[in-house]
Parts: structure tokens; C-alpha cells; sequence
């Protein structure tokens, strides 16, 4: 049966959306029974019901092909599929029967959103270059001016008075600022050029345990409990070990924060084919759908102001990116959430 050998799931439904045939794919992605016969509901989860018999209703009523792409948790795991219906046009006039595509796009749509973050990040890594570029000049110019006013007031008659002694240190601390905004445009710079750094060879699990130390002093947290189940067999990764820290803290504070002072938050560490997986699970109120897809953009954060500088995951997202891995999340609203920083070795 053709069905049966299509990579795509595939449903038969009829008027009154019982499925008819539905293939091996189908099932698969929504992770149910291949029975027919049974309403078109019970393969879907509770919340997406509605939405997708519009769809259907909207194929069979128009007789056009409709699509949509939905965010579903099937199994646990958050999925985006394309789905598709289209009318079956039979012998009478109306259409009997309509044709239900489930596609799953969770890793297209996945990289599509690096893609655009990462360019993002890259753009504005340009623009601050571009500011410190141009800033320099006019930055060396007050410093020289400064610089060079200080030297004629220590020759003139005025040098004695009162007056003179104001001008000198007001004009001493504008060259010693000058410098200083020189020094930040100039680091800045080097951070832009050079963000890859030193790799060595890296014990993750030891990264992940100091990471930990620095947080379990941290008074604010302290009633939460960290635990850890590290794989001790995790072979060393070329990397940054300062960067990765800086991972770990980022997430694993985002997660106590989260808790607020309660639950247990759980890092793992595990080597799947060729690539090392630190995960966080912890038990804070999770993170709702509309926001999943916004928690790593910069400046992004639902933190009253002074708390959060939303800048946690962009940093992270950077500095995984650079190391070729990628960081995974799963969150539901009440169950928690789940991030994966995947790192290949
Ligand atoms: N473990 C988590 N549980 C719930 N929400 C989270 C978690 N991690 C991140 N978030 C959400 O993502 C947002 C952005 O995080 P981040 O970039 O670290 O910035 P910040 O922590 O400064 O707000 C947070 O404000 C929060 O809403
Ligand atoms: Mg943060």
C-alpha cells in the first residue's frame, strides 16, 4: 500500500471526522494506535482538538487545501508539525472524505529559529563594533585636547591662582575618562574579533560541579537542593572551560531563580553518539508557549527590572553555538522545564 511507504503521516477522514485509515507514519508522529474507526480527537492532544477539526471542517466546506503549523507536546516532547488537509472530491458532488498530512517540522523549524538568532546576534555584534570603531577618534581627540591644555597651563602667568589648580583636575579627569571609555571600546572590539578563545580539553562533569559550588553559596538559593547524576565516563571535550562555566551558571541560576526557593533542581550529564548532553531539570512553574520562543533573545526576560537582564540565554546560546552545539528546551506550564546544552566532541 503507497500509505504505508509515505514519510509523512497520513489520515483518512470522513464527514464527521472518524478516521477512516490512517498509516504507520501518522501514528508514529502522534504517537498513538493505528486503529480506525475512532474520532479524529483521540489522536490529538486535548488542547489542539478544536484547532484542527476547523481546519478539517474549513477543508471540507471550501473544498481547498488548508495548512497550518502547530506546536504540540506528544509523548512529553514538544513537536511543531505542519499539518495539512485536503477534501477528497468523490462521484457526488460533495466531498466524502478528507485527507489529514501530519508533517513533522521540529527540526527545520528548530534551526530555521538558531539561524535567525544567531544572525541577530551577529548584526548586533556589528553594530557595537561599529560604535566602538567610531568612537575611538572623537574619544582620542577629547583625551588629546585635554591633554594638551593641561600642558599650557603649566606654563602661563595664570598657573598660580585658584582658578588654574580647578581647571588642571577638571581637565585631568576628563583625559582619565577619555581612556577609560577608550579601554571599553576597545575591549569591546576585541570581544567582537575574537570570540572563540582558548580551547582545551575540558572535564564537563568538573565544569558542571563548580558550577554548582558557586551557586550552593549563594544564601538566595538555599533552601532549593542541587543533585547531580554525572556520567563518570564522559570523555574530555575541546572547549572553553571558562565559557562553558558561564553556561552552566546562566542556566542552572535561571532554574533555582525559577523555583524561587523550592524543588530540587538536577543536572545530568551523558554521552549520546558522539555528542555530550548536560541537562537541567528542574521543578519551577515552567515556561509558557508564547514565551518558548523568545527566552533567548537578548534582552528578553519576564524578571522585574534589576533582577534580570534577559541577557542569561543569549549569552549561553552564543557560546554554545561557537563551540558547534546547540542548547534544547522542553517546558510546559506546571511541569517544569528542561534544558539541554548538546556539545559534540
Ligand atoms: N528554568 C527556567 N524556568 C522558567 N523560566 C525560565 C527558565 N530559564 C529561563 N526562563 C525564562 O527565560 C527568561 C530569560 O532568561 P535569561 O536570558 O537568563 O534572562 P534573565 O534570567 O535575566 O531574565 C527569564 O526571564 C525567564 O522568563
Ligand atoms: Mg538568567
Amino acid at each position: 500500500m503507497v500509505l504505508e511507504t509515505l514519510p509523512l503521516g497520513v489520515f483518512v477522514l470522513d464527514a464527521d471526522l472518524n478516521v477512516v485509515r490512517v498509516n504507520r507514519a501518522g501514528a508514529r508522529a502522534l504517537s498513538c494506535g493505528a486503529d480506525a474507526g475512532v474520532p479524529l480527537a483521540r489522536f490529538l492532544p486535548d488542547d489542539r482538538v478544536a484547532l484542527v477539526q476547523e481546519l478539517l471542517r474549513e477543508a471540507f466546506r471550501s473544498r481547498h487545501v488548508g495548512s497550518i503549523e502547530e506546536e504540540m507536546i506528544v509523548a512529553g516532547d514538544a513537536k511543531i508539525f505542519r499539518l495539512t488537509a485536503a477534501p477528497v472530491e468523490s462521484a457526488s458532488d460533495r466531498a466524502a472524505h478528507a485527507v489529514l498530512l501530519v508533517e513533522d517540522v521540529t527540526r527545520a523549524k528548530g534551526l530555521e529559529r538558531q539561524m535567525l538568532l544567531t544572525e541577530r546576534l551577529t548584526t548586533a555584534g556589528r553594530l557595537a563594533a561599529g560604535v566602538a570603531h567610531e568612537l575611538n577618534n572623537p574619544l582620542a581627540t577629547i583625551a588629546g585636547c585635554a591633554e594638551s591644555l593641561q600642558g599650557r597651563l603649566g606654563h602661563g602667568d595664570s598657573a598660580t591662582s585658584a582658578a588654574a589648580d580647578d581647571f588642571r583636575h577638571y581637565l585631568g579627569l576628563i583625559e582619565e575618562e577619555a581612556y577609560r571609555c577608550k579601554e571599553i571600546t576597545g575591549s569591546l572590539l576585541q570581544f567582537v574579533r575574537d570570540p572563540g578563545s582558548r580551547r582545551d580539553p575540558t572535564d564537563l562533569n568538573g565544569v558542571v560541579l563548580k558550577a554548582v559550588e558557586l551557586l550552593a553559596r549563594q544564601s538566595r538559593f538555599a533552601a532549593s537542593r542541587v543533585t547531580t547524576e554525572l556520567d563518570p565516563a564522559l570523555p574530555p571535550l575541546a572547549a572553553n572551560e571558562g565559557q562553558l562555566r558561564q553556561v552552566c551558571l546562566g542556566l542552572a541560576s535561571n532554574a533555582l531563580e525559577a523555583m524561587d526557593g523550592r524543588g530540587t533542581l538536577t543536572i545530568r550529564s551523558r554521552l549520546v553518539r558522539g555528542e555530550i548532553e548536560i541537562e537541567l531539570e528542574d521543578e519551577g512553574p515552567g515556561i509558557p508557549e508564547e514565551n518558548l520562543s523568545r527566552i533567548f533573545d537578548p534582552f528578553f526576560t519576564t524578571k522585574p527590572p534589576g533582577q534580570g537582564t534577559g541577557l542569561g540565554l543569549a549569552i549561553a546560546q552564543g557560546i554554545v553555538t561557537d563551540h558547534g552545539g546547540r542548547i534544547e528546551v522542553r517546558s510546559a506550564p506546571g511541569k517544569g522545564s528542561v534544558f539541554r546544552v548538546v556539545l559534540p566532541l
